[in-house]
C-alpha cells in the first residue's frame, strides 16, 4: 500500500560513509547493504568525492576527520553512547547527531543487570566462598520485595532494566533529569532528589548517559549515602565512575562489591588494581553490544525517513550532551 502521507524519495541516491574502527567491518557492511539495497555505501578512507557523502556513520573516527565534509544531512553515532562524537570539536555544527537505537541493546542490558542483582540478592558470592572452604552455612534471604533496587538513569536502557525488575518484584526506585514516571518505580529527579534516592539503594545501577554533569558521579560522597553494604553496577560508562573512589568505599565497607563492565581505560592496563580485586567484577563492555543485523536496520530506517523529510527518533541534544 502506498503511503499518501510520506513524501516521494528523491531521485539521488543517498551515499552513507562508514567510518568505524574496531568493529567487524565485514559483518556491519553485509547488513547495512542487506538492509539498504538502494543506499550507496562507501567505506573510509575510500570516500570519493567528500561533497557527495550525506551521512556518516561513526565510531572512533581518526583526528581532523570531519573537516573534510561540507553537506552531511546527518551523523550516525555506532554507539549508544555519544560522549565521544560530542567531545570532537571539529565535529560540524548544524548537523543532527543521532545515536544508536539499537533494539537489541535493552533486554541485553536488563539480562545482565538481574543477572548480577540476583547474584547478590541471594548471596551467591558467600555460598561459592563458602564451597571453597567447604562450610554449609545456609542463611535466610530476604524476597526481592524486601530488596531496593536503584537506577541512575531511566532512559532506553535503565528503563528496560526497572521493567524486569519491577516483573521479579523488586522495590526499584529511578534518577534522572527530568520527570520519568513507570508504573512500579518510584522516581526521583534532578540533584535535590539524589539524597532521598540513593539512601535506600541496596543494589544501586549507573545506565546514565555521560555528560560533564554525571561525570565522576560515583565517588566517595555518593557511595557513603548509600545503606552499608550496597552493590555497584556500572553498565554505563567507565567516566562515570572515580576508580579510586571504589577502592576506598570498598575498605570502608560501605560498598560490599561492584560489578564493572565499563571502566575509564578498557582494557585497563595489566598493573590495575581492580584486575585483582575479589570484591570487584569485571567484564569487557559486554553488557548490551550492538548488533550490526538490527543496529543496521535502525540506521537504514532512519536515513529513509530524512530522505522523505520525516522525524526521525534518536536526535542527540548538543546542549544536554545526550
Ligand atoms: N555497557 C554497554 O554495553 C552499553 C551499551 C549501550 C549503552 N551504554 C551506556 O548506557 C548509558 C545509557 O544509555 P541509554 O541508551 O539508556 O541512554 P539514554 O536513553 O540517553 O538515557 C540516559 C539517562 O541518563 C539521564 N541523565 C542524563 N544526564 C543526567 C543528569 N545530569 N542527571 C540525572 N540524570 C541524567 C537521562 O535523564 P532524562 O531521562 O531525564 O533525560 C536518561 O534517563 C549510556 O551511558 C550509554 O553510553 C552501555
Amino acid at each position: 500500500m502506498i503511503d499518501a502521507s510520506a513524501a516521494p524519495l528523491p531521485a539521488k541516491r543517498p551515499v552513507l560513509l562508514f567510518a568505524c574502527f574496531g568493529v567487524n567491518q565485514e559483518l556491519w557492511l553485509r547488513w547495512l547493504r542487506h538492509h539498504g539495497p538502494d543506499i550507496e555505501i562507501r567505506v573510509w578512507p575510500q570516500i570519493g568525492l567528500a561533497s557527495e557523502i550525506d551521512y556518516v556513520l561513526a565510531w572512533e573516527v581518526p583526528d581532523g576527520f570531519w573537516a573534510q565534509f561540507g553537506a552531511l544531512k546527518a551523523i550516525f553515532s555506532l554507539g549508544a553512547g555519544v560522549e565521544r562524537l560530542l567531545l570532537d570539536k571539529d565535529i560540524p555544527v548544524g548537523v543532527e547527531i543521532v545515536r544508536m537505537e539499537d533494539p537489541s541493546l535493552e533486554p541485553a542490558m536488563a539480562e545482565y543487570v538481574l543477572l548480577h542483582v540476583l547474584h547478590h540478592h541471594r548471596d551467591m558470592g558467600r555460598y561459592a566462598a563458602d564451597q571453597r572452604q567447604r562450610l554449609w552455612r545456609p542463611a535466610a534471604s530476604p524476597l526481592a520485595s524486601e530488596r531496593t533496587v536503584g537506577i541512575l538513569g531511566l532512559g532506553r536502557l535503565g528503563r528496560a532494566c526497572a521493567e524486569l525488575l519491577v516483573t521479579l518484584g523488586f522495590d526499584v526506585r529511578g534518577w534522572s533529569r527530568t520527570a520519568n514516571p513507570m508504573s512500579g518505580v518510584t522516581a526521583f529527579v534532578g540533584p535535590g532528589e539524589l539524597d532521598d534516592f540513593l539512601s535506600r539503594c541496596e543494589v544501586l545501577v549507573c545506565t546514565l548517559a555521560l555528560t560533564p554533569q554525571t561525570r565522576g558521579i560515583l565517588d566517595l560522597a555518593l557511595f557513603r549515602r548509600l545503606p552499608k553494604g550496597a552493590l555497584l553496577i556500572n553498565v554505563g560508562r567507565g567516566g562515570h565512575l572515580n576508580e579510586p573512589d571504589l577502592t576506598t568505599a570498598l575498605d570502608e565497607g560501605c560498598l560490599a562489591g561492584a560489578v564493572l563492565d565499563v571502566l575509564s581505560a578498557e582494557p585497563p592496563p595489566q598493573d590495575h588494581p581492580f584486575w585483582s580485586d575479589p570484591r570487584i567484577a569485571i567484564t569487557p563492555h559486554i553488557s548490551a553490544p550492538t548488533r550490526p543485523q538490527t543496529a543496521a536496520q535502525t540506521v537504514i530506517a532512519k536515513i529513509d525517513r530524512i530522505e522523505r523529510s520525516a522525524p526521525v527518533s534518536g536526535v542527540v541534544n548538543r546542549s544536554q550532551g545526550y
